[in-house]
């Protein structure tokens, strides 16, 4: 369903031209210092508006509407909600009988028996990342001394991302990217040797954001091309600290206290100014159709703000299951009022 984690638990949901969009944080730890301002910078990260981006324009305000008292958390399940503000739907009409290919359109029909919201996507659109990074923020503010920072490495197959978007411009056409997110700062140990490896559970949220269809650690792919002796990450101190990286800081499944590496590839949006091919679903023929819409020409752009979301959120979990992160602050438990 649409939640993930197991104490500190991130729900989503919304659709991208319903009234609003939001995340339930049930278990956040209680006591952490949090606002509404405390959004703002992720949220920024995540918006539209640079080159490569769609025209939406949403102001994200983030309102907190439950688990939080006098500028601290509860420890009750915390709502945090976004309206839409700026739909369109009206040129989304054409989807319903004629699925864009490659995207979510003809499976949420079949799959929700025709009542899919088909509005902007509905249920299964990027928009819904405004949740995930809401999320994510609180997730941060659990583990303060845990740095979590991702970017765009590549673009349309190239690393110069501008000539990328210049390219992909003048051919009318989109582009995916990959996006690495480094972790610092991490205790060994999280993670568990094998169904809930730390690898396991971050793939799982990092494949939940829409349009990522490929997750890597450290060498990645790039192991299957490598000798043992030049694989193994040689160790320096009896903490752990490697001299490499290529475990991306996780050996069986358990965070091993060094960089965590971990990449998403990100595919490109099927909406672009190119003709594509479907099938219009009253006359079962096929046709050619342009997607309509405002939609981003490069997904990946808005993506790293997202993955950090999605790794702090299976983190700050882990962290609280570990006992490293405490659920009231220490000293406080059965404090008087
Ligand atoms: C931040 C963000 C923005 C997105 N914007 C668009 C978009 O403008 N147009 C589009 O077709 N897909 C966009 N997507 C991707 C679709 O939501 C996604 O490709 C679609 O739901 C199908 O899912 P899949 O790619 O995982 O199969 C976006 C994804 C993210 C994370």
């Amino acid at each position: 369903m649409n939640s993930l984690g197991r104490l500190f638990r991130v729900s989503i949901f919304g659709e991208s031209h319903g009234p609003s969009i939001g995340a339930l944080v049930d278990g956040c730890p209680a006591g952490l210092a949090l606002e509404e301002a405390d959004f703002a910078a992720d949220l920024a990260r995540r918006r539209s508006g640079a080159r490569g981006t769609t025209p939406r324009r949403e102001r994200d305000l983030p309102r907190l509407l439950s688990g939080v008292f006098q500028g601290r958390t509860t420890g009750a399940p915390l709502l945090v909600a976004f309206n839409n503000e700026d739909t369109d739907s009206s040129s989304y009409r054409e989807v319903v009988h004629r699925p864009r290919p490659g995207h979510a359109d003809l499976v949420a029909h079949q799959k929700h028996g025709g009542f899919a919201d088909w509005r902007g996507s509905g249920h299964f659109s990027g928009r819904l990342t405004v949740a995930l990074v809401a999320a994510g923020v609180i997730a941060k503010k659990t583990m303060p001394k845990v740095r979590i920072s991702a970017r765009v490495i590549e673009a349309g197959g190239q690393g110069d991302v501008e000539k990328a978007l210049a390219e992909a411009e003048r051919a009318q056409d989109s582009i995916g990217g990959v996006v690495e997110c480094q972790v610092e700062g991490l205790p060994a140990g999280l993670g568990e040797p094998f169904f809930d490896s730390a690898e396991s559970l971050l793939a799982h949220a990092a494949f939940s954001i829409p349009a990522v269809k490929a997750v890597e650690f450290g060498a990645g792919h790039g192991v299957a091309r490598m000798r043992g002796s030049e694989y193994a990450d040689a160790i320096l101190n009896a903490r752990g600290r490697t001299a490499t990286h290529h475990a991306g800081g996780i050996n069986g499944g358990l965070t091993n206290g060094n960089r965590l590496v971990v990449r998403v590839a990100v595919r490109p949006p099927s909406s672009s100014a190119s003709e594509l091919s479907t099938v219009d679903l009253r006359s079962g023929k096929r046709v050619r159709m342009v997607p309509k819409g405002r939609h981003d020409r490069c997904v990946a752009l808005r993506v790293p703000v997202v993955l950090e979301a999605a790794v702090a959120m299976v983190l700050a979990d882990l962290m609280v299951l570990e006992q490293r992160t405490p659920r009231v602050p220490r000293g406080r438990r059965g404090s008087k009022r």
